[in-house]
């Protein structure tokens, strides 16, 4: 008999989109979703025409539904440890949103879970599924725009009325270790990595304008140096006052592609065989800067095929590791070499 990916939904408000992205897979059935505050709960069940009797507000009932294979969990960052290490104990495939986790502890115990597991982990970096980052990196693998010499991405998303509860009370988006680069900037550092490989060096300085609720810093540039002389630069502003975008710039020797998340075109720049730059093309993309109906085909792929999961809890950890390198840069004043031995 064809084996059948069981899905249980944990967070029902960014979550929306994974229960989007199971409800789409022909191969995958909903049996349970989750969360703790009942009405945003009753909103999703109604919206999606999920069975009330499908609806739980404790996540435990998902880890011990044996029915249940796979798992999406969209819960504040703080939580994913626990609840990730909860269903990864009990066998279950889990997709955790990022980033992975907010500490180097965290980030280490959740990679022990799911090394442990008989379950397959995926880290919801949803950029690599962003049709103009996909197209990106299929050029760079081509060899059209030779080898990169610099990379650059940014974060730009204002914050500005989701870092506070609706009672004044604190949100979890302002606990200083969900630090904007950790939370939002690990798109843009999960991009360079996933385009350019791991910066062995970071540096960065950070400013404080635009969120006074806040205590960490709402704006942030790093430059980092990746082996085989190539550099690049990130930037993550938390209060900007513009649209959402990762502007995200590739320069190589033989060209250089100029895309972000959120435009319908993309820009190509190629050379003559004199290495004279040509007029640019410019490519017609989806804009779909929450892919999680891709970000699911894919994790279904991979637990139904067996193979390695491509946005292991590895990946999730490294990115992160480089997030932190950049805030500890920005307030020490010193260079700092991210570490990857997880
Ligand atoms: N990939 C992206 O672009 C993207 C965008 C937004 C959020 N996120 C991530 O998604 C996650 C959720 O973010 P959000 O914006 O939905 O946050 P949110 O605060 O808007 O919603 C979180 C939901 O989880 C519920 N919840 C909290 N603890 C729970 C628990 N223990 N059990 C069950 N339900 C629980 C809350 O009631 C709430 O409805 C975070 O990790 C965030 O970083 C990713």
């Amino acid at each position: 008999m064809e084996k059948k990916l069981i899905v249980g939904n944990i967070g029902m408000m960014f979550g929306m989109a994974h229960l989007e992205g199971a409800l789409n897979y022909e191969g995958a059935e909903v049996a349970a979703i989750c969360d703790c505050n009942p009405e945003t709960l009753r909103k999703a069940g109604e919206k999606y025409n999920i069975p009330e009797d499908k609806w739980v507000t404790d996540y435990h009932d998902i880890v011990n539904n044996p029915e249940i294979n796979v798992v999406s969990v969209a819960i504040p960052d703080q939580q994913h440890k626990q609840v990730c290490c909860k269903l990864l104990a009990a066998g279950k495939n889990v997709l955790c949103e990022k980033p992975l986790a907010l500490t180097r502890e965290d980030v280490e115990e959740i990679v022990k879970a799911a090394e442990a597991s008989t379950g397959k982990f995926m880290v919801g970096q949803i950029c690599r599924f962003t049709p103009a980052f996909e197209k990106a990196k299929e050029i760079i693998e081509s060899g059209e725009i030779g080898e990169l010499y610099f990379v650059e991405s940014e974060y730009a998303h204002d914050y500005m009325h989701i870092v506070e509860n609706k009672d004044g009370s604190a949100h979890w988006r302002a606990d200083p270790n969900r630090h904007g680069v950790i939370g939002g900037g690990c798109h843009a550092v999960d991009l360079l990595r996933w385009l350019a490989g791991d910066p062995v060096e970071v540096f960065a300085y950070g400013t404080h304008k635009l969120l006074p609720t806040v205590s960490y810093d709402d704006a942030t540039i790093a430059i980092m140096k990746f082996d085989d002389n190539l550099a690049g630069k990130v930037f993550v502003s938390t209060g900007c006052k513009r649209d959402y975008t990762m502007r995200t710039v590739i320069y190589g020797t033989k060209g250089t592609i100029i895309c972000d998340n959120t435009s319908p075109t993309m820009t190509l720049f190629t050379t003559d065989e004199n290495g004279d730059t040509q007029e640019p093309k410019i490519i017609e993309l989806e804009v779909n800067n929450h892919n999680a109906v891709k970000e699911f085909e894919v994790f279904a792929d991979e637990i139904l095929n067996d193979k390695p999961v491509s946005t292991s809890a590895i990946e999730g950890a490294k990115t992160v590791e480089v997030c932190r390198a950049i805030v500890e840069s920005a307030e020490t004043g010193k260079i700092v070499k991210p570490n990857y031995n997880f």
